[in-house]
């Protein structure tokens, strides 16, 4: 397919947690560089740059064009900086992969509030704010814009990570409304739902091979999950290919969630605190 067609170059991006713990792909990195692949100028962020740098050394290293940005999403400040950051390197705004996201482990009895609150804060409020600035900014660029969310399965079938669960449907909310209020400015507002996806936070865990294994199984494909998955699905909601398309939630998670039961709701499994 010629990225003519994709509707990508010139474009700049930010993918928010487009770094990575470790060697592996995750969602964001795997985001980043389908997008540099695509022809769009990407600012990879992340709250620490040596992840994000790697993840740039990636894409220059293909030919494209991308900068690391360190930032903790967790402030006002750092998103509206990050935002600056992006139009001062590209000169533009026009995409934004809101995938920064944190797990939780507890049921509401286990949760703390503090813990509660660092879960709304970074997966929730960071959209927000993230959006809050790049939507004047993609405005001024003229040539309306794609924000995508990434929230998760665990929206539609929680299981006793609650504050996550929580946070991804409010996501799934937030996406809607935000394409309705901006839908009018050429700004399309999609949302993706991974479910378990094999990424370097989790193997960095030290995911053991038989909860691995239990995660591959779950897809009704019996196949695992990957960042390109993600990547790839972001890259769509991105590009022209999707231009009548706003308000959605896509689900990418192999089937999982259309079987009956959920994986499991056992207290290992939450402690584990395993994302999905
Ligand atoms: N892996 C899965 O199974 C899975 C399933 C469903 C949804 N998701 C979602 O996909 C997204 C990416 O997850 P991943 O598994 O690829 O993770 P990952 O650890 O590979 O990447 C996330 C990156 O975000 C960065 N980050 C975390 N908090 C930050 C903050 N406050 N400010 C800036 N950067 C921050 C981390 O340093 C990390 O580099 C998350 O929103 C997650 O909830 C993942």
């Amino acid at each position: 397919m010629l990225n003519e067609s994709l509707g990508l170059e010139g474009k700049a991006a930010i993918v928010t947690g487009g770094g990575s713990e470790g060697e592996g792909i995750g969602n964001g990195r795997a985001a980043a560089i389908l997008l540099a692949r695509a022809g769009a100028s990407v600012l990879v962020v992340d709250r620490f740059r040596e992840f994000a740098q790697n993840t740039v050394d990636m894409i220059l290293k293909e030919g494209g064009e991308a900068v690391a940005h360190e930032a903790d999403l967790n402030a006002e400040d750092a998103c509206r900086a990050t935002v600056t950051a992006a139009t001062e390197n590209f000169g533009r705004l026009d995409i934004l992969d809101n995938n920064v996201g944190i797990s939780s482990k507890g049921s509401v009895v286990d949760e703390s509030q503090a813990d509660w609150a660092k879960v709304m804060r970074v997966n929730v409020e960071s959209v927000f704010l993230m959006s809050k600035y790049a939507v004047p900014a993609m405005i001024d660029s003229g040539d309306g814009g794609a924000i995508v969310n990434i929230a998760s399965t665990a929206a539609i079938r929680p299981r006793g990570m609650t504050a996550y669960s929580t946070s991804k449907g409010a996501m799934m909310s937030l996406t809607k409304g935000m394409a309705v209020d901006h839908g009018p400015d050429g700004i399309r507002v999609n949302c993706i739902l991974p479910g378990p996806i094999h990424t370097p936070r989790l193997f960095a865990k030290g995911m053991s091979d038989e909860a691995r294994e239990q995660r591959r199984k779950s897809s009704l494909l019996e196949i695992e999950g990957e960042g390109w998955d993600v990547g790839n699905a972001v890259l769509f909601f991105c590009s022209d290919l999707s231009r009548y398309v706003t308000g959605q939630c896509l689900v990418v998670d192999g089937g999982m969630s259309l079987t009956t039961r959920p994986r499991s709701s056992g207290v290992e499994e939450r402690r584990g605190g395993a994302l999905s």
